[in-house]
């Protein structure tokens, strides 16, 4: 089976891909590098040992992508191709409803001429907005707080009024909470460009000291320690969340939570990076970041129970994974000099 995998050469759609591949499948990927490499595509060969298909375009080019769809017999799509900085977002909406919208429509456009009816798409926990804790599937969307949320929550309405309309078109909505971690190799990993945003790549980039500490964002908030409590999720769990959604897809559209249902907060997640790393990780407390909630995780019997899928990897390996892919290059600069 054929698998088109945009945003194959990112984050998550890398660890998908080897997953995806690992599990017999042929992928394809279309990625237009604007948030990754060629390298990433390189380093999922080597670790899978197997060819896979790349096409460097951008997926809101509907010649582009009418291409593959022309010379691959695409079976489904996972389409992970994204602008996803909030931050930025609020900056620059054009950029991110452009991209994030076109890109769906585009892709499910060839979909419909193609005959492919399988579709799973990269959501977000930020489609819950503010709602009450765990999030279940069932819950109404309160509004998110930023364009990034916002294009995925249009981009959910969007593919449901579409296999509303047409009963032979499966789509899958996955909404992800906090992905961190990375291949145990090493290879592959969360590798955003300049400052980061999130916390887990905030903190190994302290570790590295190329950031002077961490700022903790706030420690007023209704939580067990007064900080932000959030659902993290290992990346290699969260790709085969992808490859169980694809061997379950049916007609309709079917939503899941991908979180472990459990909840960290920032100052456990500092703790557990420097046990399981044996280094300290320096920060300090300042005012909360505006658009922040306090609390976040995931209610996950849904997928438990229908995708026979759940997370294996704990906190402890979660941050020896983050900090194993982080300083990489130590590590061969190490081997080099024969340490
Ligand atoms: P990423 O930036 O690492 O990967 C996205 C990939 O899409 C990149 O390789 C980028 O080059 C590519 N891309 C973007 N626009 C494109 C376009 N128009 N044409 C072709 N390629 C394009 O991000 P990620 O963390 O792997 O996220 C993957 C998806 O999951 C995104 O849709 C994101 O919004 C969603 N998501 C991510 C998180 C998270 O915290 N990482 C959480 C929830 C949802
Ligand atoms: C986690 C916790 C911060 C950085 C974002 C997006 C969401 C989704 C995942 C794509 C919070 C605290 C963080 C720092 C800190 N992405 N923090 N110091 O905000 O839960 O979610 O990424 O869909 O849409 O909004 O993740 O990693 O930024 O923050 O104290 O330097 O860490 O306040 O409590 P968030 P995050």
């Amino acid at each position: 089976m054929n698998i088109l995998v945009t945003g194959g050469a990112g984050y998550i759609g890398s660890h998908t891909s080897i997953a995806l591949i690992e599990s017999g499948y042929n992928v394809i990927i279309a990625d237009n590098l604007c948030n990754s490499s060629r390298k990433t595509v390189e380093q999922i060969m080597k670790i899978t040992n197997k060819e896979l298909t790349f096409f460097q375009i951008d997926v809101t080019d509907p010649e582009s992508v009418e291409t593959i769809f022309e010379n691959c017999e695409i079976d489904s799509v996972i389409h992970f191709a994204g602008l996803k900085a909030v931050g930025e977002s609020v900056v620059n909406p054009l950029a991110y409803y452009y991209n994030n919208i076109v890109s769906t429509l585009v892709l499910v456009n060839a979909c419909r001429k193609y005959d492919v009816n399988r579709f799973v798409f990269s959501s977000s926990a930020t489609v819950y907005g503010n709602n009450k804790i765990p999030f279940t599937e069932s819950m109404d969307l309160l509004s998110t707080t930023n364009p990034y949320g916002e294009t995925k929550a249009m981009s959910e309405r969007i593919l449901t009024d579409i296999a509303k309309a047409n009963p032979d078109f499966s789509v899958t909505l996955l909404r992800y909470f906090n992905p961190v971690g990375a291949h145990e190799s090493g290879l592959i990993g969360d590798d955003p460009n300049g400052i980061p945003t999130n916390l887990m790549p905030y903190i190994t980039q302290v570790v590295k000291g190329k950031l002077k500490e961490l700022q903790v964002f706030g420690n007023d908030y209704p939580t067990s320690d007064g900080t932000g409590i959030r659902d993290y999720i290992h990346v290699v769990d969260l790709a085969a969340g992808h490859v169980a959604a694809l061997e379950n897809l049916s007609e309709g559209v079917h939503v899941y939570n991908l979180g472990t249902g459990k909840g960290t907060s920032v100052l456990e997640l500092v703790k557990a990076f420097e046990e399981a790393n044996d280094i300290r990780v320096p920060y300090k407390i300042v005012e909360r970041r505006h658009g922040d909630i306090a609390e976040c995780f995931a209610d996950v019997t849904k997928a438990k129970r229908e995708l026979g899928w759940a997370t294996k990897r704990d906190i402890k390996s979660m941050c020896q994974d983050s900090w194993r892919f982080a300083n990489r290059y130590k590590d061969k600069v190490a081997l080099r000099n024969g340490n």
